[in-house]
């Protein structure tokens, strides 16, 4: 008689179902760490790349393999063969794992002023220890990019639309510069999205975004993502995967499902936010209104050349900055007068969000290098949620009356 397992060995070895015969719909999550093989010669070829598979999920998981797949097919729309992605357990760790790719110590970095605030501090205090250096340059003037690239420039390094002036990137003449200069050019493209613009379909070689925004789109997943030629990724794969900033499968699957909405969310945002910026700029409390989509923005012209068009009219983003008179103060107290907007991080989910950016999101590069970025004290940026129009433009009026009426000293 075959000798029975015991209820410990019965327990751990439960059967496990195979994969069934229909394609699902949608990604189903694999949650484990490891997989199992027939012998340790399929073990050894998965893990040195011979054969195709899955070995342990810091390496390599179908999940996020899927979300990495997903967004390189939308950024590379016009190619899709031709890009791949790399998906990551933040935006920072996708930031981190690019710039441990392409530099070594010695290398410099070209970036925008101001620049998202994470990769700022991780460009100048983590790295900086390591000996790369940075110049943080104004993007509306590429002669000053020009004047900033050196020989030891490794990356320039774009926004495609920076937070929180709104400054739209010449993306085709950062492209020229990256080009004569044999430096990579890598574009953040979190505020803009593939539903706006496509940096690749411009020259950028990385695309990269922090997916906890308007990818996700639910402000319920932290992760980022890296798209771009698959020479370049393959490479960025080797530092994930030694750096261990992986993106987790259960991330992946919710991340990967706000893609199957994102044209939805974003082109609304963006007609949302468009109305909101109008209105809000007639305010009498408004010193300020950033946002390309209004005429006088700097980045309006430039827009209209490298950002998608719908019926709808061009997509400006879903993001607008508002400045009231009055400085640090005013903005704190127009963000806490708000009801309906709620005062937090992140940018891109259902819910509308203001953030005082001095305190809050760009609270590390300090109120001078803001300001010498055109960025006042008290300037509070939006981003627009799925709620209707009027109802968001019915509480910024009530909060920016109420300041008037309260008035701190104008400036
Ligand atoms: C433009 C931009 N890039 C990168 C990041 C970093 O992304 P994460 O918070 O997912 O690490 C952020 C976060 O706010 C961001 O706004």
């Amino acid at each position: 008689m075959r000798r029975r397992f015991g209820e410990n060995t019965r327990s751990v070895h439960l059967p496990v179902a195979e994969p069934p015969a229909q394609t699902p719909l949608g990604q189903p999550v694999w949650r484990n760490a490891a997989w199992a093989f027939e012998n340790s010669a399929d073990y050894a070829d998965v893990l040195g790349g011979r054969a195709p598979g899955y070995a342990y999920s810091r390496i390599d998981n179908p999940t996020t393999a899927s979300f990495a797949a997903a967004v390189a097919s939308l950024e590379g729309a016009a190619a899709p063969e031709d890009v791949a992605g790399q998906a990551f357990a933040s935006g920072m760790a996708a930031v981190t794992a690019v710039f441990m790719t392409f530099l070594r110590s010695g290398a410099h970095v070209v970036a925008p002023a101001p620049v998202y605030d994470g990769t700022y501090s991780l460009l100048t205090n983590v790295l900086g220890r390591f000996g790369v250096t940075a110049d943080f340059v104004d993007y509306s003037d590429l002669t000053r990019v020009h004047a900033a690239i050196r020989s030891s420039t490794k990356i320039i390094y774009a926004e495609t639309l920076a937070d929180p002036t709104m400054t739209v990137t010449d993306i085709r003449g950062l492209y020229q510069l990256a080009r004569a200069a044999g430096a990579v050019l890598v574009v953040d493209s979190t505020f803009a999205t593939p539903v706006v613009c496509r940096p690749l379909e411009h020259g950028a070689d990385l695309v990269l975004h922090s997916a906890t925004k308007y990818l996700g789109g639910h402000d319920d997943s932290t992760g980022g993502v890296v798209v771009g030629r698959p020479a370049l990724i393959d490479k960025l794969r080797e530092v994930r995967v030694d750096t261990g900033g992986s993106l987790s499968p259960d991330d992946a699957y919710l991340l990967r499902r706000g893609l199957e909405t994102l044209p939805l969310r974003v082109r609304r945002m963006c007609s949302t936010a468009m109305v909101f910026a109008a209105s809000v700029a007639k305010h009498p409390a408004v010193r300020k209104v950033d946002y390309p989509g209004l005429p006088g923005h700097p980045g309006n012209e430039l827009a209209r050349r490298l950002f998608d068009a719908g019926p709808e009219g061009t997509r400006y983003g879903g993001c607008v900055t508002v400045t009231p008179h009055g400085g640090y103060e005013a903005g704190m107290t127009l963000a806490d007068g708000l009801r309906l907007a709620g005062v937090g991080a992140s940018v891109g989910g259902t819910h509308t969000k203001a953030a005082h950016v001095a305190s809050s999101s760009h609270r590390r590069l300090g109120e001078a290098a803001l300001a010498a970025s055109g960025v006042d004290a008290g300037a509070v940026r939006f981003a627009i949620g799925l709620e209707d129009a009027e109802d968001l433009i019915a509480d910024v009026t009530r909060a920016l009356d109420a300041l008037r009426v309260a008035g701190p000293t104008r400036t």
